[in-house]
């Protein structure tokens, strides 16, 4: 919540604002070069077939089709154990066991706007992190360390904490919160949208943060007490549904089966009461998305800081009511509504025992 002297640092959070939402697309531009790239050394040492070990079910001839642009060659990535190649073109990334290169294109993005273009040849190098379906690609690693790069010299003694391990304790009482994919999965498969999403932190509070998604172009922006913006215009006020019963919402699902297990119940329960449900991949942008009115709610359990940090601050100054369950502020269950549903969201998570899930989490 805003602070008793906020408006002395508004200036100070704007300019902040201003750093986040450059960085975010610095780094955006860098994922998109990067696929493109991979997407290219693909092309070079074979592209086209490759995927005959990579996942099994690729498209026999390197496809092509489907994806305008990035898909050039089609099938979906040479996953599976030991993918290790999955074709050259083949897969977005020979993801699986050892799948360290695997098969490139993702055939995701680009298309459209040509943001990103597919990855080919296996250069997206994916590794799992706490469960198998948990994974991690050089783009995500490049992303980061060129945001810690920049945050160095442009700014060299405040803190960062990164997702993939990027952290230096800093002394000017700001510290940075990136995360450098968020939506992994989807960059993955070449799907959208995913983001990366940058805050600034003074004093341990959240005072700046964007979130931009290469894959439309859109960046989302807020400052503490300076409102909440979708490439630089103001957002806000402008909700949808008047009650639960006719409401959008958004969730996402954790990489842990048993948590899974639990969400899928309480998902269950809220499926009747609801008027529809959207899955995108990305935190950061689900609480942009309801901030600009886009969806109606979203709740999620186990966010981490750097899921979260910019998307919660766009969606506060945009006029979102963000909390937990029982009046508490998020923790591990976040939720984040339009103020027309908020109150029949929280209601209805509360009766259907989604703190129990979040006893899940420890
Ligand atoms: C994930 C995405 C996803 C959400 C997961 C997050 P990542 O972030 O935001 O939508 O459901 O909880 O971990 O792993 O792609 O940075
Ligand atoms: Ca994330
Ligand atoms: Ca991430």
């Amino acid at each position: 919540m805003p602070r008793a002297d906020d408006s002395d640092h508004t200036d100070d959070h704007t300019e902040l604002m201003a750093l986040a939402v450059r960085l975010a697309r610095g780094a955006g531009s860098l994922t998109v070069r990067l696929r493109a790239d991979a997407r290219a050394d693909g092309r070079g040492d074979g592209g086209g077939d490759g995927r005959a070990d990579g996942r099994g079910n690729g498209r026999p001839d390197g496809g092509g089709d489907g994806r305008e642009d990035g898909g050039a060659d089609g099938g979906a990535e040479g996953r599976g154990d030991g993918g290790a190649d999955g074709g050259a073109n083949g897969g977005a990334a020979g993801r699986g066991d050892g799948g360290a290169e695997g098969g490139g294109d993702c055939g995701a993005e680009g298309r459209g706007d040509g943001a990103d273009g597919g990855a080919d040849g296996g250069s997206l190098g994916v590794a799992v992190k706490s469960s198998p379906t948990d994974v991690v690609t050089d783009v995500d690693r490049a992303s980061e360390r060129w945001l810690a790069d920049e945050l160095a010299r442009l700014r060299p003694d405040d803190g960062l904490l990164g997702e993939e391990g990027a952290h230096r304790p800093g002394g000017s009482g700001v510290r940075w919160v990136v995360d450098p994919i968020d939506g992994t999965v989807n960059f993955l498969y070449g799907l959208r949208p995913y983001a990366v999403s940058v805050a600034a932190e003074r004093d341990g509070q959240v005072v700046a943060g964007a979130v931009h998604d290469p894959t439309s172009g859109e960046t989302f922006s807020a400052a503490l007490g300076a409102g909440a913006y979708l490439d630089g215009a103001p957002i806000g006020g402008r909700w949808v549904a008047a009650e639960l019963a006719t409401a959008v919402i958004a969730t996402g699902f954790g990489y842990d089966a048993g948590v899974r297990a639990g969400q899928g119940e309480v998902l269950a329960g809220l499926l009747p009461r609801i008027g529809n449900l959207r899955r995108l991949g990305s935190a950061a942008l689900d609480l942009c998305y309801v901030a600009a009115g886009r969806l109606d709610g979203y709740y999620e359990h186990g966010l981490k800081d750097w899921d979260r940090a910019a998307g919660l601050l766009v969606a506060t100054e945009a006029g979102v009511v963000v909390g937990g369950l029982r009046g508490r502020p998020p923790g591990v269950l976040t939720v984040a509504a339009s103020p027309t549903v908020a109150a029949e969201l929280t209601t209805l998570l509360e009766e259907l025992g989604a703190d129990d899930i979040a006893d899940l989490y420890g």
